[in-house]
């Protein structure tokens, strides 16, 4: 629709097109009452403007059907605005289920891009057309912001965290991205492309990447260089928490309350170990923070994930006879 209206980037995502529909309308009714304003302050600067000397204005006292109009108006517009708004914004927050999980890292002035099935890729992501699309994204360094403007999605990496992002591509085709975040002298050079492939063209490129091993690989031969393995062991005899059949579980903590075992904890039980310990076990883990990379950390976190195929022999969360 915007094709040949340079100013709009091609909608390219599943969400494109609601982000410009509600984009348009905002603009729609700005500009309707701006002209509407603007008409009238001409209209009446005209229309009763002082023509004698002697002219005075009549003393008005207020009029409660024009100022209940006025209220009331506004309201509704705007309520109506953030019902719509708000209904983008969780199909934008939400990433569906069964999305394809790929890991991202910023760092000045590159993006790092891995797939769980191996392949590494710098300022590039492959996709596959008409499939949702997660990203779990950190930075080694600072605030950097991951946006595809053929998507309209946009997320910052933050340093210490993860945070995710998703979207669905509707075209094959090679789609700007940028960071949008000031990080730094080539703060303009962090920039790459999205290429969007056919399902099958992106299948044989996945498995063009053969031999560098999987993420979880890569994640289970850091667990054993770091040790992890010496505590955390799959048949409960360790000092740490069995980490089988963990990942995506709501889990007690110490001092009670729970917790989703999502990639956030799972990173921040490695960089902060004290932060929330699972319950029934000793605060007797090293913090790890500063000697892992921000790769090395997602690679863990999905060597972690991987084991939650796997039942959970020991898990104390009960889990009902299938
Ligand atoms: Cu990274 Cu700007």
């Amino acid at each position: 629709m915007f094709k040949n209206f340079p100013l709009f980037p091609e909608q390219a995502s599943s969400l494109a097109g609601d982000v410009d529909a509600l984009y348009f309308f905002l603009i729609a009714v700005s500009g309707f009452f701006a002209v509407l304003i603007s008409i009238a302050i001409i209209i009446f600067a005209v229309k009763y403007r002082r023509q004698k000397p002697d002219q005075v204005g009549a003393s008005i006292h207020g009029s409660t059907a024009l100022e209940v109009a006025w209220s009331v108006v506004p309201l509704v517009i705007v309520l109506f605005i953030f019902g719509w708004s708000a209904s983008v914004y969780l199909a934008i927050s939400r990433p569906p289920r069964g999305a394809m999980d790929i890991y991202v890292v910023g760092k000045q002035w590159m993006w790092k891009i891995q797939h769980p099935e191996g392949r590494r890729e710098i300022n590039e992501l492959h996709v596959p057309v008409g499939r949702p699309i997660r990203l779990t994204m950190g930075s080694e360094d600072v605030i950097h912001s991951f946006f595809v403007p053929a998507f309209r999605v946009k997320a910052d990496v933050v340093p210490g965290r993860f945070t995710t992002l998703w979207f669905q591509a509707t075209k094959p085709g090679r789609y700007h991205l940028f960071c949008t975040e000031y990080c730094g002298a080539q703060h303009s050079g962090m920039i790459g492309w999205i290429e969007v492939m056919e399902p099958a063209a992106f299948q044989a490129w996945l498995a063009g990447g053969a031999g560098e091993g999987t993420l979880a690989s890569s994640g289970e031969k850091l667990f054993q260089e770091l040790a992890c393995s010496t505590c955390h062991r799959p048949d409960s005899q360790g000092r740490g928490p069995v980490l089988d059949g963990l990942f995506g579980k709501t889990v007690e903590l110490q001092g009670g309350g729970t917790v989703v075992a999502d990639e956030s904890y799972i990173r921040e039980s490695i960089v902060n170990p004290q932060a929330r310990i699972l319950a029934g076990y000793q605060p007797l883990m090293p913090t790890f923070q500063g000697l892992i990379s921000e790769e090395g950390l997602l690679q863990l976190v999905a060597y972690v994930k991987s084991l939650a195929a796997k039942p959970g022999a020991t898990q104390p969360a009960a889990e009902g006879k299938k």
